[in-house]
Formats: structure tokens, C-alpha cells, sequence
């Protein structure tokens, strides 16, 4: 692959290299200012951003590059821990910058990043768009018209992708009416966090996993994705969503698929892509009969989170006082295929919970045949706890004997632990964005999630907001500061289990 420069001089690029010019739509958004120029910062800190790679901040307010850089550095200011702000590298990185004011949806103004682009050498550009889905398409095609893209320009787009399954196709459609599949970057922030990453390391290079990963050996799955804050001055999205929506249709579905998925044939982007949606294929729908047993919707209330009264959802600022959106949703499900028959997978998700807490816990099941105190017999069987957030780490639970001569034979669970933090203290944890603005510079895409994948998601959850739309039952009230309505520890401990809360 080369690029050339204004005077035809070619200049050798391709995957791999970070040079490139990219322009951030929706500069000085939320996401932008809280999660974009933080990990770039950190990029360049490290040292990964080439040189010549100049980022493009675009919004619709009137800035100068002056305030905009001043801008991103009170950001930065905010975002960042004070001492990883260096000095240099600051100066280095706002230097970086350029700032362009445009009102995205008017063709007007795009030539303006047609000539940014040709100020000097052509590097292959990346396309950021931070806003709204339903103006994606606008952008793309204001880009092409205006001559701003060639044939190495990508495009990143930010979840959510729609609403549902049509109004998603609509979107991926606008979007591909410019770029081609294998030029689009869908995020799903999820799959740039360090333990999700690890998840693909320890199930296919651990021999120990691979042959015990599947129904003969593992009793149940379960996944628990709590956060504390409630949703932070976002009613009209949020209350439009809803949790099912927000959480399940892609962050909690892209954890189920790879836990699920088989071994891919190599780390190749379609090889793991493929893997994925045949699990996502496999997902099991939900049935009438099964609601109200499998799945529990919730709205929290108001309630006490660290020692502090909080508002209901129904109280929060600019809420519709009647709304039914859920705000929690516990479901147990199921993969059909040989590998996970007859294994479910707990998953369960809220605001408002007591704590913010990501975790996957893989049940063994128990050794056939039994032989130590019969009343110890519950503790006896392995989980592989993989905790994602707050603090990384991978335990797994093991059994062994109680110490002390008058212990007998007594067994005592207790985990072998893999800490990330205290293991490998000096390797700072990078943020999910990082990793992923760092592999959409080199032009990598296993870590974007898929059109087919986005729509297979889609449609499983259609069905099963549909069920709901026809029962039209209200969602569950929990307080704030709990975890969730008592019917979803109901839901599980009518299968003899209960969820997974001390690590
Ligand atoms: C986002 C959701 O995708 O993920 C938010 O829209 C949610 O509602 C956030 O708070 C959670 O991300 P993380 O990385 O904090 O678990």
C-alpha cells in the first residue's frame, strides 16, 4: 500500500503504522472530552502516535484552535491522573491539534476538510463520529461528496447502532453506501478492556481450558455487569433505550459470545468475527411461558448509594413521571449448540446497584463421585472468576485441605489469584479506548464488532422486547443501592443457585 503526496511522491504506509490523519466529529461531546482525548493523550505519551499523525476536532460551536485547544486541555486537565499529564507531552499532543467548525448535517463547509487533508503529505484518514447514529449518514455522504475520502479512509462509529434490527439496517446501509465492511469500525467498548482481551488468552492458550470448556465440565455461566450511577443526565436516551438496549444488546452479548464462541482458526478479524456470530446465532429466544420464570425487568427507586439518598429514576431530572423503561434485567438463557446444551448463562445487569462490578463466573461442575464431609458437599466444585472491572484480575476458586491437626479432612475454598495490578504493577492499565483508537490507526479490525454481528444481537433482543411489549407488565421496583429486584435471586435460586457476590 502507498500514499502519495501532493506532488505524486508515493510514501509506504499500510496496517501497522499509526500515521494518519484523524478527524474526531463531535469534538467537544462528552464521550470526546471524557474518553477520546484522554486515550489519545495516552497514546501519545507512550510514545505510540507517530509523529506525523495530526488529529481534527470538528463541532458545530464557534471555537478558534486557541479555545478548542484550551478546551481539550482542560479535559485532559479533568481526565487525566495529574502526574501521567507530562509536560512535554502535552505540549507535543495539543500541537496536534486543529479545529474545524462545521454543521454536520449541511454539505456546506465538508470541502474544508477536503483541504485540511492536503495540507502536505496524504496519509490514509480516519473518520471518528461521536454523534448522533442517525446522522452518520449524513456525514459519509457530505465526506464523499465533498472529496474528502479516498480509498484507505475508515470509519469508526460509536454504539448505539439504532434502535432494533430495522432502524439499525438503516444506519449500517447509509454507512456502507460509502465505506465498504472491511473499512468500518464498529465500537463496543467492552471489547477493548484488558481482561476481555484476556479472555481470548486464557481460553485458547491454556491446553487446561480448552478441553474442559464446555457441558461435560462447566454446570452454569454467569455474568453480572452492576453499576453504581444511575443515568447521569440522560433521560431522553436512556428512557428510549432502556437497559435491555443499553447493555445487553452489545456489551453483555459481545461477553457471551466469547465465552461461547469455538476456538477461531487464527486471531484473524473474520476468523473470531465468524465464531462469534454462530453463537449469537445459537442464542436461545425467548418463549411466552419462559418470561415470566427466565427474565426480570426492574426501575430502581429512589434509595441510598454510599451512605447518600439518591433518586428514583422516575425523580431524576427530566423524567416522564409513567415511564415502564427498565433500568435493571436479569434473564437466564442459553447457547443451543453441542458445546453448551443444557448450560445456562445467567446474566444480569443495572444501574444503581451497590457497586460497579464486571464479572464472569464460569461454574465446573462437581467431581462425580463424592468422598469428604457430606456437609460440606456444596463447596465442592471450581470457578474461574474473571473480574473485568474495578480491578482486573482472573481468580480461579480451588479446593484444598483446612490446615490444622484438627481439621481432618474439613475443605477449604479458596482462590489462586492472578491480580493484574499486584502481578504486574508496573504496566499501568491501559482504558478500553486506547486500545481501540490504537488498533484502528494500524487498520486492525478483530477487536469492531461486525455488521451481521450488530443484527443477529438486534434481533434476539427484538424478540424479546416484543414478548414484553405483549405481556405490557410493569418493571420490578428495587431501591437504589440494591441489587435489583428480589424476583431475580428468585430466578436463580430456583435452578438450586444463587448469584456469585464475594470474590
Ligand atoms: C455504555 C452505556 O455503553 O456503557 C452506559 O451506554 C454505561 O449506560 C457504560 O454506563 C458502562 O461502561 P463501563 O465501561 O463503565 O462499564
Amino acid at each position: 500500500m502507498t500514499q502519495r503526496n501532493r506532488s505524486g511522491e508515493a510514501k509506504p504506509s499500510g496496517a501497522g503504522s499509526t500515521e494518519i490523519d484523524l478527524a474526531l466529529f463531535g469534538a467537544l461531546g462528552d464521550l470526546a472530552q471524557r474518553k477520546l482525548f484522554p486515550a489519545l493523550f495516552h497514546l501519545e505519551r507512550e510514545g505510540l502516535l507517530d509523529p506525523a499523525t495530526r488529529l481534527l476536532g470538528l463541532a458545530r460551536q464557534d471555537y478558534d484552535l486557541e479555545g478548542f485547544r484550551k478546551q481539550v486541555e482542560k479535559a485532559l486537565k479533568t481526565y487525566v491522573k495529574a502526574e501521567e499529564l507530562e509536560r512535554e507531552a502535552l505540549a507535543r499532543f495539543l500541537a496536534r491539534l486543529d479545529f474545524i467548525q462545521l454543521d454536520f448535517t449541511k454539505p456546506d463547509g465538508y470541502t474544508a476538510i477536503r483541504e485540511w487533508r492536503q495540507q502536505g503529505v496524504l496519509r490514509p484518514m480516519v473518520v471518528y463520529l461521536s454523534v448522533a447514529a442517525k446522522i452518520y449518514g449524513d456525514i459519509c455522504r457530505h465526506l464523499e461528496a465533498s472529496g474528502s475520502l479516498d480509498e484507505q479512509s475508515r470509519v469508526v462509529v460509536e454504539k448505539p447502532i439504532g434502535h432494533d434490527l430495522d432502524s439499525s439496517a438503516e444506519i449500517n446501509d447509509a454507512i456502507g453506501a460509502v465505506f465498504p465492511e472491511s473499512r468500518i469500525y464498529r465500537i463496543d467498548h467492552y471489547l477493548g478492556k484488558e481482561t476481555v482481551q484476556n479472555l481470548i488468552a486464557l481460553r485458547f492458550a491454556n491446553p487446561l481450558f480448552g478441553t474442559q470448556w464446555n457441558q461435560n465440565h462447566i454446570s452454569h455461566v454467569e455474568i453480572t455487569v452492576a453499576e453504581k450511577v444511575g443515568i447521569e443526565g440522560r433521560w431522553g436516551y436512556f428512557d428510549e433505550a432502556g437497559q435491555l438496549r443499553d447493555m445487553v444488546q452489545n456489551h453483555l452479548l459481545q461477553l457471551v459470545c466469547l465465552i461461547a464462541m469455538d476456538p477461531p482458526a487464527n486471531l484473524d478479524a473474520d476468523a473470531i468475527r465468524d465464531e462469534k456470530v454462530k453463537v449469537l446465532k445459537a442464542l436461545k429466544p425467548f418463549t411466552d411461558d419462559m418470561l415470566g420464570r427466565d427474565v426480570v425487568r426492574g426501575q430502581y427507586m429512589a434509595g441510598t448509594t454510599d451512605g447518600h439518598g439518591v433518586p428514583g429514576y422516575l425523580e431524576e431530572e427530566g423524567a416522564n413521571t409513567d415511564s415502564q423503561t427498565e433500568t435493571f434485567v436479569a434473564m437466564k438463557t442459553g447457547v443451543a449448540n453441542w458445546r453448551w446444551a443444557g448450560v445456562p448463562f445467567y446474566l444480569r445487569t443495572g444501574k444503581r446497584m451497590p457497586e460497579k462490578l464486571s464479572q464472569i463466573i464460569i461454574h465446573f461442575r462437581q467431581q462425580p463421585h463424592y468422598i469428604f464431609d457430606p456437609d460440606q458437599r456444596g463447596l465442592a466444585s471450581n470457578k474461574l472468576v474473571i473480574r473485568l472491572q474495578p480491578e482486573e484480575g482472573i481468580a480461579l476458586e480451588v479446593l484444598t485441605k483446612d490446615s490444622g491437626l484438627d481439621k481432618g479432612m474439613r475443605l477449604r475454598r479458596g482462590p489462586l489469584h492472578l491480580d493484574f495490578n499486584s502481578a504486574f504493577p508496573k504496566t499501568r492499565i491501559p482504558d478500553a479506548y486506547e486500545r481501540l483508537l490504537l488498533e484502528v490507526m494500524k487498520g486492525q479490525q478483530y477487536l469492531f464488532v461486525r455488521r451481521d454481528e450488530v443484527e443477529h444481537a438486534w434481533q434476539w433482543c427484538d424478540n424479546l422486547i416484543a414478548a414484553w411489549a405483549d405481556r405490557d407488565e410493569p418493571p420490578r421496583r428495587y431501591p437504589a443501592g440494591s441489587w435489583g429486584p428480589v424476583a431475580s435471586i428468585a430466578m436463580i435460586t430456583q435452578d438450586g443457585r444463587s448469584w456469585y457476590e464475594d470474590y
